[in-house]
């Protein structure tokens, strides 16, 4: 199969390789700033934003700088938005994530005002960031993260979320039955509009390290390896996706990116819904780091690993890059 008819030793295959526009028109993957959306963190009570160390280039916001990075995502042309929020005050139960006038939800209120529908405005719902223990549930005495009444949080923080003007309720704390309570009190609510985004396929990975500076999240006791999904499983996936898709979820995400490359596959060849994969905060470290070091070309990975998670099949990407990658897509 390597010869070229009358051309023995030139491979058929380079025949369509020799441009650069050539190479443009055979491209079967597309990249384009519309598949992206941008994670953002807005923390409470301080007066500029605070860069992070581990992820270098993204900050924790000030409710001004937030908007002023959302209008430069909107007309920087991707798709949308998700939200972290970091109280200034965390309890056992993270009241501040359903407070309306808690970080989070004052956000997504001025952002919706300034933008209207103009960018997707996705609302991460978990506790972790809001609970003084770092888990993303509330935890019985014994210090285990306690299902069902997780559930009754969850079910508060959606409608907290709806209200401020989510236009996507994204909830990844992995606990069972999640979907399903959103779903219910989204409907009991009066917004049975508003889809759900369901972490589904997420794994208990390292590579969420530089988020937890960036979220102050870390757990103060244990692990996540009791709710998230244990990295050896892949067959897993398919029934958490599953499972979130009967209980109503619209969209399913899956969760590192780059290591789980074949889940991505493996569900957007299952489901009829649109797939999303989120390129988590360690993936953004490592090629940063490497790129600091001059070890990798900086842009060409951005491109590289947005365009194999595309090609892998998923329609969405969640990107601490969004912007800059769209940037670079346009020029
Ligand atoms: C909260 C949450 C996490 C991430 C997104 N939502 C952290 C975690 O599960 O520990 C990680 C995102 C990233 O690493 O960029 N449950």
């Amino acid at each position: 199969m390597t010869s070229g008819g009358s051309h023995p030793g030139f491979a058929r295959g380079r025949r369509l390789r020799s441009t650069p526009a050539l190479r443009r028109l055979t491209a079967q993957t597309r990249l384009s700033p519309a598949d992206l959306v941008l994670p953002v963190f807005v923390k409470e009570g301080i007066d500029s934003p605070r860069p992070i160390t581990s992820m270098p280039g993204v900050v924790q916001h000030t409710q001004d700088s937030v908007r002023k990075a959302a209008h430069e995502a909107a007309e920087a042309g991707i798709s949308g938005l998700i939200l972290f929020g970091i109280p200034a005050d965390k309890d056992p139960v993270g009241s501040q994530a359903d407070a309306a006038d808690g970080v989070v939800n004052v956000a997504l209120q001025q952002l919706r005002s300034d933008l209207g529908d103009e960018l997707v405005l996705m609302a991460d719902l978990c506790l972790c960031e809001y609970t003084d223990h770092g888990h993303c549930g509330v935890v019985t005495p014994a210090g285990v993260v306690d299902n069902d009444p997780t559930l009754d949080r969850y079910a508060a923080v959606a409608l907290a979320q709806a209200q401020a003007g989510a236009h996507v309720i994204a909830p990844s704390g992995m606990m069972d039955g999640q979907v399903a309570a959103i779903r219910r009190a989204l409907d009991g609510g009066g917004y049975g509009e508003l889809p759900v985004l369901a972490y589904a396929a997420k794994y208990a990975s390292c590579f969420y390290g530089p988020f937890r500076e960036a979220a102050e999240g870390a757990p103060q006791f244990g692990d996540r390896s009791t709710y998230q999904m244990d990295p050896p499983n892949a067959d897993e996936a398919l029934r958490e996706v599953e499972q979130d898709l009967a209980e109503g979820a619209d969209a399913v995400m899956v969760k590192p990116a780059l290591a789980y490359l074949d889940i991505i596959a493996r569900v957007a060849d299952e489901v009829r819904v649109p797939v999303s994969a989120y390129q988590v905060s360690g993936e953004y470290a490592m090629v940063e780091a490497a790129a600091a070091n001059g070890w990798v070309d900086r842009e060409r990975a951005i491109l590289e690993t947005l365009t194999a998670i595309r090609r892998a099949g998923a329609s969405s990407v969640l990107t601490y890059w969004a912007v800059e990658a769209a940037r670079l897509l346009r020029r």
